[in-house]
């Protein structure tokens, strides 16, 4: 029913100088795929073929490896070493990319905002390609569109994260109207750990309607002077509802090196027939 999917994809990725120095931290591989085409894959199989990617300065090579790379192609065409691009074939087959560049670095909600264009009057996806979600057995993005499907209103992925690590993350209060499914009250961008209403972390999958766009248009800078997507969206869950959802599966922060290495070791594994 959700036909696009927005990647938010122009951040610096300063935690992982000087790697991305000259390269997107999105192009950076788990074993031998780039993060974001973990998150392409997980897009297509939550039905959304229309692929939206907000680009900046720099991340040429995000646009290249969606496209025909003609020479590399002609020279392995017939030979074994084809089957290494199957699965990069087959997005590129189903799915179309457009791209857009953000300017200035204003954060996530400018970041989404400026997705726009792209995107129009119709709900849609986001996927943060530096959070890996190995869903359990159906994608992240999959779950979260069952749930858009009944409640017609913006989902957030949470997940319950340590006390000692809250302040890295959006926070949520709420109450639970299904197993593992909130309606949001409150949100917090990066509280300190005394000040977090939840254990409740918003991870960086999201369902949202349209109207996000008038709302982040309205959004002050906060924190940091960018515009939050965190504060949109409590707007949001004030004037209708917005829904938290406690995912299934298991997600690998690969903004971090400590998330990058437990990823690559986990598909590492997976490629080896264990796991
Ligand atoms: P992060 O803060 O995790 O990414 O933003 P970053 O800024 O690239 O990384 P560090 O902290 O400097 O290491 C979350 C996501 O939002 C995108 C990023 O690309 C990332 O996918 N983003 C963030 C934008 O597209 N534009 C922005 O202005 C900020």
């Amino acid at each position: 029913m959700i036909k696009k999917c927005l990647f938010p994809a122009a951040g610096y990725g300063t935690r992982f100088l000087p790697a991305t120095k000259a390269m997107p931290k999105e192009v950076m591989p788990i074993v031998n795929k780039p993060l974001i085409q973990y998150g392409v894959e997980e897009a297509l199989d939550a039905g959304m073929h229309n692929i939206a990617i907000v680009t900046g300065r720099g991340k040429r090579a995000l646009e290249d490896h969606f496209d025909v790379s003609y020479e590399l192609e002609h020279q392995i065409n017939g030979t074994p070493k084809e089957a290494y691009l199957a699965d990069i074939r087959r997005l590129m087959k189903e799915c179309t990319f457009s791209y857009t560049r953000q300017k200035e670095m204003k954060g996530l909600g400018h970041a989404i905002l400026t997705g726009e264009t792209l995107i129009g009057n119709e709900p849609f996806g986001v996927i943060l390609a530096d959070d890996l979600c190995d869903g359990d057995g159906e994608g992240v993005m999959s779950q979260m569109a069952r749930i858009y499907a009944k409640y017609r209103c913006s989902v957030v992925a949470i997940e319950e994260v340590p006390m000692d690590q809250i302040h890295k993350y959006g926070v949520i209060a709420g109450s639970e109207i299904e197993d593992g499914l909130y309606m949001i009250s409150d949100m917090v961008e990066k509280p300190a750990a005394e000040d977090a209403p939840s254990n409740h972390a918003i991870i960086g999958r999201y369902i949202l309607t349209p109207d996000i766009f008038d709302i982040l248009r309205e959004t002050a800078p906060g924190l940091n002077g960018e515009i939050q997507i965190t504060d949109a969206l409590l707007t949001q869950a004030q004037r209708n509802m917005v829904l938290a959802y406690r995912f299934k599966g298991r997600r690998f922060d690969c903004g971090s090196m400590e998330g990058f290495v437990e990823a690559t070791n986990h598909y590492y594994q997976r490629l080896n027939g264990g796991d």
